[in-house]
């Protein structure tokens, strides 16, 4: 008799509790619990449970701390978001709203592992759909590439043994189900099998499994968050529909960086995977126009440029609006505080509107300065020269507050061609200046100073 029992959990954070509840005491999000049902340890789900051989207790320093080789996936982006190849045996999420290429992602990628047996596994689309695709992104479909439109894991594991393949493709976890568990397929209850039975898998046959997952806008499918604490890495695509590009960012990796980032352009044929994104993200205007700052930036080790657009304008009704996108709207906020306070701009009556370039997000504290520049800008209108670029925190009191990694920065700048970079004074010391030629370095310690040097 298989033993059943019905648990609530919260579709945000995958919190547990034996009861519904109206409000999540984990993540405090209201309505989020919903039911699903476990099996008690007695009745092992059909594809044999997490059992098996008895796990005995070893010394530590008996382990072999040799790193496994990564497998390199010929697309230099998502090695570096992997944190330096797909590790054998992992089982790595990839994330992403409906639509936005997910499956041309994987796709793209298996076809170019050209050298590895690899089975694509789709409850989504048939056969035909897939090799249209494949089509269309042009590579040459190799003889170690197969095909298979399923929806059960255990038949899918069966062809796996058959086949076995050096890595698995599962398009999409929503779409899968597992034998003898009751509820329908994207239900938490059989995400949540799926992919133990996947882990297992992965675990013990050493072979990587890639899992699609569809989250939307309002994340209000419980299934990637539950998952998110069985995979080893999620990997969120992201980006916004109008515009081409899109972001696979690490949100967590058992193997490496969290801050990584790699950037794609969706293009006709496919996802290209962007090695220069400055060239993307500077709008490449020619003349200069007001409201315009740019950033030394750098996600996780990669350092980049980045434009920051801003427009300040009149409120025309009673309480100004204040509009962010690519960018913290509270943080915004404090940087305007500061500008008022500190540098004495009223912006009360003025409605601000902020725009990182390209749709991104960045996260980055060096951002603060050219936030504050491009609305101060933007407010004056008058243009900051356009061989200037900036980076600095901004503290409460107006400070400018040192930020990482300053000599990527610096040099980053230098290779597009910047003339002058202004840099937080407290980073200055640690520089050795005669390494850079051509750019001219402006240590700057506080926000009116650095207004002053692009002001004048
Ligand atoms: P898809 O990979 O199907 O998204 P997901 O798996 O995340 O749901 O991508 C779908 C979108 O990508 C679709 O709107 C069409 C576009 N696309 C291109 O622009 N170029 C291409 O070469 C391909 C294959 C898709
Ligand atoms: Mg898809």
């Amino acid at each position: 008799m298989a033993k059943e029992k019905t648990v609530y959990v919260c579709a945000q954070c995958g919190y547990e509790s034996p009861k519904w509840q109206g409000r999540c005491p984990a993540c405090g999000e209201w309505n989020t619990f919903k039911e699903m049902t476990v099996r008690t340890a007695k009745s092992a789900p059909a594809w044999g449970g997490h059992g098996g051989a008895e796990a005995k207790p070893i010394q530590l320093s008996s382990v072999s701390a040799e790193e496994e080789p990564r497998i390199d996936m010929h697309d230099q982006e998502l090695n570096r978001v992997l944190g330096g190849g797909l590790v054998p045996g992992s089982l790595v999420l990839i994330g992403g709203e409906p639509g936005i290429g997910k499956s041309t992602l994987l796709l793209q990628t298996i076809l170019g592992l050209t050298e590895r047996r690899v089975l694509y596994a789709s409850g989504e689309e048939s056969e035909r759909q897939i090799k249209l695709r494949a089509d269309r992104v042009k590579a040459a479909v190799g003889e170690n590439v197969y095909l298979l439109c399923e929806t059960r894991i255990e038949q899918i594991l069966t062809h796996c043994k058959n086949i076995q393949p050096e890595l698995l493709v599962i398009d999409s976890i929503q779409t899968m189900s597992v034998e003898g568990v009751e509820s329908s397929p994207g239900s938490i209850t059989q995400i949540r099998e799926s992919a133990a039975a996947l882990l297992k898998y992965a675990k013990e046959n050493a072979v990587p499994v890639l899992i699609v997952g569809h989250i939307t806008k309002q994340g209000s499918i419980a299934g990637p968050k539950v998952l998110e604490h069985i995979v080893d890495a999620v990997l969120q695509f992201e980006g916004d529909r109008h515009y081409f590009y899109r972001i696979l960012r690490s949100i967590k990796n058992r193997f490496g960086s969290t801050s990584e980032l790699g950037i794609y352009e969706m293009r006709a044929e496919g996802l290209r995977p962007v090695d220069n994104p400055s060239e993307l993200l500077l709008s490449q205007q020619k003349q200069e126009l007001s409201g315009i700052a740019i950033t030394a930036a750098i996600e996780g080790v990669r350092p980049f440029l980045i434009e920051t657009q801003a427009l300040v304008s009149t409120a025309a009704y009673g309480t100004p609006q204040r509009s962010a996108t690519g960018f913290d709207l509270r943080r915004l906020n404090m940087l305007l505080a500061v500008l008022e306070k500190r540098v004495g701009f009223k912006l009360v009556q003025k409605d601000v509107f902020l725009n990182i370039a390209g749709g991104l997000r960045v996260a980055d504290t060096a951002m603060d300065l050219s936030v504050i520049a491009a609305v101060l800008s933007s407010n004056v209108d008058t243009a900051i020269d356009s061989t200037t670029c900036m980076c600095g925190e901004v503290g409460l009191s107006g400070e400018i507050r040192p930020v990482s990694r300053i000599e990527q920065r610096i040099a980053e700048a230098q290779k597009l061609g910047f003339r002058r970079i202004l840099v937080p004074e407290n980073n200055v010391k640690g520089i050795n200046l005669k390494l850079f030629h051509g750019i001219d370095i402006v240590p700057v310690a506080r926000v009116e100073q650095a207004l002053r040097e692009l002001f004048g």
